[in-house]
């Protein structure tokens, strides 16, 4: 059921929001970093879209009522730059997203259809939608829909400041194990599984001057002379510029020289990004364990990343010897 989208709504597209920014920045940490506290930056931005009779704001909800959100449209009204000329204005659909990527083909849909009808009367000549690199589903509705590509940003990191240049220094980290929760949470969606190893084994940490940039922990398995990355994380703007290689490979040479012969990490067969990292590093594939992440597990939410549930858990492995 599609509808114009009321203040009564503006939770669940908060919500949905940060859901979608979660995803953004997995697949493009650079770019999608979110800023602090951005969902309360996000909230009056959108109270005003909703508000605004110029904005076309919609909503599509299985049901009347809280908890019945599935996706939000906002298309906005922009004038064309001066030096192109698309016969009109354009109909702007940035903040545009569904709670299911399976959802697309069907309500995503549904909601172009009845934003091109509201923005027919009002001198728009054409709808431009962002859609990010890696959303799959939604770039396949589009076009669908009739829409083309007719543009694409590439993205990559400058050196913000000295920091950024200086050295990526490892060490072993030897202060509190909780004052590294919040990187071990870049990496654990359980707050019950980690509070159930968070303490164990020893951390490797990466830093550049005074900034913690990433860490790895290292944690004996009840197998003979077998070590298991148990957690590691680069914090989202040093992503992708090799200091998660550099922190396995320190741990590679140092659990070598120390008499470790195999070192094992397990992974969501879901990350596809972390099932590539794995192998670029020189893991081999183990094992897949079914249906690692359910709720008895400490994972009582549904997750979804990048369109594929978060099911199975797959086990690579590293000869040290
Ligand atoms: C996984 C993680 C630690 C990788 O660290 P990183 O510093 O970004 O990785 P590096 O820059 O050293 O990358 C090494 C190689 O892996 C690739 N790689 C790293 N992350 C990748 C991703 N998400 N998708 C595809 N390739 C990726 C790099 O492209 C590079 O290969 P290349 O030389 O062919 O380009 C980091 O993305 C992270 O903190 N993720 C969130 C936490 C997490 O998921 N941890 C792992 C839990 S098991």
């Amino acid at each position: 059921m599609i509808s114009d989208a009321a203040p009564s709504d503006l939770d669940e597209i908060v919500t949905l929001a940060e859901h979608r920014r979660t995803e953004h920045e997995r697949a493009q940490p650079q770019f999608w970093r979110p800023a602090d506290a951005a969902a309360e930056v996000h909230r009056p931005w959108l109270a005003e879209l909703i508000e605004d009779p110029d904005v076309v704001s919609l909503v599509v909800t299985d049901r009347p009522g809280p908890g019945g959100l599935k996706g939000y449209l906002f298309a906005t009204v922009v004038p064309a730059p001066p030096v192109y000329d698309p016969g009109g204005s354009t109909g702007f659909i940035d903040d545009f997203h569904l709670a299911d990527s399976e959802l697309w083909a069907t309500d995503g849909v549904a909601l172009l259809t009845q934003a091109r009808q509201r923005l027919a009367p009002r001198q728009v000549s054409q709808i431009v939608v962002v859609c990010g690199h890696h959303e799959g589903a939604k770039a396949a509705a589009l076009v669908g829909a009739g829409l083309s590509v007719a543009s694409e940003w590439y993205v990559g990191p400058l050196a913000r400041d000295q920091n950024d240049q200086a050295p990526v220094e490892i060490d072993w980290y030897l202060g509190p194990r909780a004052d590294l929760r919040h990187l071990f949470e870049l990496a654990e969606d359980s707050q019950v599984q980690l509070d159930g190893y968070l303490d164990l084994g020893r951390v490797l940490v990466a830093r550049t001057g005074a900034d913690l940039i990433g860490h790895l922990q290292l944690v004996p398995t009840s197998r003979p002379n077998e070590i298991e990355v148990k957690n590691m994380a680069v914090v989202p703007g040093r992503r992708g510029t090799g200091v998660g290689l550099a922190l396995v490979s320190d741990a590679i040479q140092r659990c070598a020289t120390q008499g470790w012969s195999r070192m094992v990490v397990a992974t969501a067969a879901a990350d596809v990004g972390n099932l590539r990292f794995y192998q670029r590093v020189g893991f081999r594939l183990l094992s897949v364990e079914r249906d690692a992440f359910d709720a008895a597990s400490g994972y009582p939410e549904p997750i979804v990343i990048d369109g594929i549930p978060l099911l199975d858990r797959v086990w690579f492995e590293l000869a040290l010897a």
